[in-house]
C-alpha cells in the first residue's frame, strides 16, 4: 500500500515538473518518497536552486513560506496548511515593531522559524546552521535575536557582540534538562552527545557537538565513535540511522516529539500533487523585504 501511493507520488511529481522536499524530521515514509530531504537552511537553498516548476514541501508553514520568498514564479504546496511552527508563533510583526521601536538601530537577526512578516522586519534571517557567523557578520555591536532565546543564548556565546533576547522557544527542545542528559550519559558512557542549538545553553554546554539536524548526520558519519546521545526531535533518528545504519543512536527524551512536523501523510501529498491544493504564496509586499533578509543570510553561508 505504501509503495504503491509512493510509486503514485513519483509518477505525479514527474508529470507536474514537481521536486518534493522533505525536513529531516519527517515521518520516515515521507523522507523516503523525497528527492532531497534535509535542514531549514539546505531546503531553503535547493527550493531557491531548483528548476521544478512545483516544491512540495513536507515541513512546516515558515519552510513554505521560506520557499515562495525564494521562487514566487513556483508553486510552492504545503500538504497540510495547518502544520506549524510553535516557536514561529512566538513572535508577531506587531510586537517586533514595539520592541524595535525600543532598540533603535540595532539590527534583528531573525530565526527561519518565523513568518514572512516578521522576516520583512528584519535585517537577516539565520538558522541552526549558521547563527553564530551570521550575527559576527554584522558591522554593529549589539543585536537583536528572535525569536528563540536558547538560539540566543547559546549564540552568545560565540560572539562578543551584545545579544538582546525575545522571550520564545521551541516547546519540545526547551523541555531536555542537563539532568536527562547526566543520565543517558551514566547509562552510556562511551556514546557522544549531539545537541540542537535550540536546546537550553546548560545542555548545550554539556554536548560534544551543537549543530543543526543535518549537522548531526554529518558529524556521525564522520566520527570514529558508534554511538550517539541526540538531543532533537525524535523523528531524527530515522535518518542519522539510515546514513549511518551500523552505528547506535539513542534518543535523550522521547518527549521531544513535534506533532506539527508528523501532520503530513502521503495520502496528503498525493491529493495536494493531484488537486494542486494548499499553496503557500507570500503577497510581495512582504515577499520582497523578507526576501532581502533570507538573501542576506545565504550570501553569509556561501561566503
Ligand atoms: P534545522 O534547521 O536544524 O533542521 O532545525 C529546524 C527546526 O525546526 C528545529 O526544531
Ligand atoms: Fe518548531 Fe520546535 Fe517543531 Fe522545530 S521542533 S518545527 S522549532 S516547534
Amino acid at each position: 500500500m505504501t509503495d504503491d501511493i509512493q510509486a503514485r507520488i513519483k509518477r505525479l511529481s514527474k508529470d507536474k515538473d514537481a521536486i518534493l522536499l522533505a525536513h529531516n524530521y519527517q515521518p520516515p515514509e515521507i523522507q523516503d518518497v523525497a528527492d532531497f530531504c534535509g535542514d531549514s537552511l539546505e531546503l531553503s537553498i535547493k527550493a531557491a536552486e531548483t528548476d521544478a516548476a512545483v516544491l512540495v514541501f513536507c515541513g512546516v508553514h515558515f519552510m513554505a513560506e521560506t520557499a515562495s520568498i525564494l521562487s514566487p514564479q513556483k508553486t510552492v504546496l504545503l500538504p497540510r496548511p495547518d502544520a506549524g511552527c510553535p516557536m514561529a508563533d512566538m513572535v508577531t510583526p506587531e510586537a517586533l515593531e514595539a520592541r524595535m521601536a525600543g532598540l533603535p538601530g540595532v539590527p534583528v537577526v531573525t530565526y527561519v522559524n518565523s513568518s514572512a512578516a516578521v522576516k520583512a522586519l528584519s535585517t537577516i534571517c539565520c538558522t541552526s546552521a549558521n547563527a553564530a557567523a551570521v550575527v559576527n557578520s554584522l558591522e554593529a555591536d549589539e543585536v537583536l535575536m528572535v525569536p528563540d532565546r536558547n538560539l540566543a543564548r547559546n549564540t552568545a556565546a560565540r560572539t562578543d557582540k551584545k545579544i538582546h533576547l525575545w522571550d520564545g522557544c521551541c516547546p519540545f527542545h526547551d523541555i531536555l534538562t542537563p539532568a536527562m542528559v547526566a543520565e543517558a550519559r551514566a547509562a552510556h558512557p562511551d556514546a557522544l552527545f549531539l545537541a540542537h542549538p535550540e536546546c537550553l545553553p546548560e545542555v548545550v554546554a554539556m554536548a560534544d557537538a551543537a549543530v543543526s539536524t543535518s549537522g548531526m548526520i554529518r558529524f556521525a558519519r564522520e566520527s570514529a565513535r558508534t554511538s550517539f546521545l541526540v538531543g532533537t526531535e525524535v523523528g531524527m533518528r530515522y535518518p542519522l540511522q539510515k546514513a549511518c545504519p551500523d552505528k547506535e543512536f539513542i534518543m535523550v527524551s522521547p518527549g521531544m516529539r513535534c506533532d506539527d512536523m508528523k501532520k503530513i501523510t502521503l495520502t496528503d501529498v498525493l491529493n495536494c500533487l493531484e488537486t494542486m491544493a494548499g499553496e503557500v504564496k507570500v503577497p510581495e509586499a512582504i515577499r520582497v523585504p523578507a526576501l532581502k533578509a533570507v538573501e542576506r543570510m545565504i550570501a553569509v553561508t556561501a561566503g
